[in-house]
């Protein structure tokens, strides 16, 4: 084991960049959802879209998690991965014939819809197969959760979900398709939430939500609460685990279920963000006028989140000696864009070419949002630990 908690053996004998992977974190990180939920009607569909590597899922699928599901390539890496279909959640708002039919086919557990069109061609799909597709109603309470404009999904004003003043019209009109079953209300409201009060929020809307339907007598067997909960991007160390007892807290105390009625949650990166970091060698240190640049043989190809959303994450030189002087860089990858760059004037230990470099919290949207730009290959991945 390195100082800095990676395995020294994995470190020296992989051709970086590459993933890395802690089982260990990700089993602590599961068996404690598991604890938080013991007890409670509450099921956890893991969101496949923050991390499908086969193993992780593997992982997941054996600590009984269920899958959220946004493609028709995300259904059969769930399949492959043994997760019951009963437990599979088909959310997005562009779902095509052949990914419908696909979970059509297989009898997954709910078809989350977004809009009446889509509502339309599962039930024509159904018909045709000779089946009945469980959906539940994708509600945008428009609650903003105050988080980057990019992955805020629950105000008015963006693509998702069916407005809460159409929604009376749309269950109207499910309950009266034949081959539509209609299970239940699903939210989410955004990503990388670390505070309650949105939560607290979305609770209240469903609150009234459920008073106003059992009134006329509509009940649901399941409400769906969507994912969200944010992890510690600044102090990886100190909260390897996101805080799932208050998250689950909030929803106990202030979620009115119904007897019989299940609660669902869609936690993508409060599950794997945690235990994943993306290991590159430094390519070459150089200096400008005013600046050093830090160069890795890893760049938005592998990562995009600094990139795309200007996202932060904690970056460590794992080869300089621990107490060697320090200086401030930009640490920036290969690829030719000028918004290649992972961190802008960051404190490093003197780095020099050659050294191996951590990029922390990057087990979510990581390894899933890479891509082969500039030809580059896609990054491998390792596990440690986890037996
Ligand atoms: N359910 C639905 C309907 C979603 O759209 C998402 C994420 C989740 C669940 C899982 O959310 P989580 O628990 O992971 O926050 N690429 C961005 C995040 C995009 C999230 C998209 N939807 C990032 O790297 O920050």
């Amino acid at each position: 084991m390195s100082e800095h908690g990676f395995v020294k053996d994995i470190l020296e004998q992989t051709a970086t960049p590459f993933y890395y992977y802690d089982m260990d974190v990700l089993q602590a990180t599961l068996a404690e959802v598991n604890r938080q939920i013991e007890g409670y009607p509450f099921r956890v569909h893991y969101a496949v879209k923050a991390n499908g590597n086969p193993h992780i899922l593997n992982k997941i699928a054996s600590c009984g998690l269920g899958a959220d599901l946004v493609s028709g390539g995300e259904i059969r890496a769930a399949i492959a991965a043994g997760i019951d279909a009963h437990e599979m959640t088909f959310s997005g708002v562009g779902k095509t014939d052949w990914e419908i039919r696909l979970g059509i086919e297989n009898s997954i557990g709910c078809f989350n819809v977004e809009s009446l069109p889509e509502l339309e061609v599962i039930n024509q799909l159904a018909g045709e197969m000779g089946k009945k597709a469980n959906i539940a109603f994708r509600v945008n309470p428009d609650i903003d959760a105050h988080t980057h404009k990019y992955i805020t999904t629950g105000t008015a004003d963006n693509k998702f979900g069916i407005g809460i003043e159409a929604l009376e019209q749309a269950i109207n009109h499910a309950r009266e398709l034949p081959n539509i079953c209609l299970r239940g209300l699903h939210f989410h409201i955004g990503s990388q939430i670390t505070l309650m009060q949105p939560y607290v929020m979305l609770c209240d809307t469903v609150n009234d939500l459920l008073d106003y339907y059992d009134k006329r007598g509509i009940h649901f067997d399941m409400i769906n609460v969507g994912g969200g909960l944010g992890i510690d991007y600044l102090e990886p160390d100190k909260h390897p685990l996101p805080d799932f007892e208050q998250y689950f807290g909030t929803f106990k105390k202030h979620l009115k279920l119904r007897p019989n009625q299940l609660l669902h949650f869609e936690l993508g990166r409060s599950i794997v963000g945690g235990c994943g970091s993306l290991i590159a060698r430094v390519v070459y240190v150089k200096e400008n006028r005013n600046k050093k640049f830090i160069i890795l043989d890893a760049g938005m190809t592998e990562l995009i989140r600094p990139a795309l959303y200007d996202a932060h994450h904690e970056i460590q030189n794992l080869t300089a000696a621990p107490g060697s002087p320090m200086d401030t860089y930009d640490v920036v990858g290969p690829v030719c864009e000028s918004s290649d760059v992972f961190a802008h004037d960051r404190r490093l230990p003197v780095t020099r070419r050659g050294d191996l470099i951590a990029i922390r919290s990057a087990g979510a949207y990581g390894e899933s949002m890479s891509s082969r730009y500039n030809m580059r290959a896609m990054p491998q991945s390792v596990f440690a630990g986890g037996e």
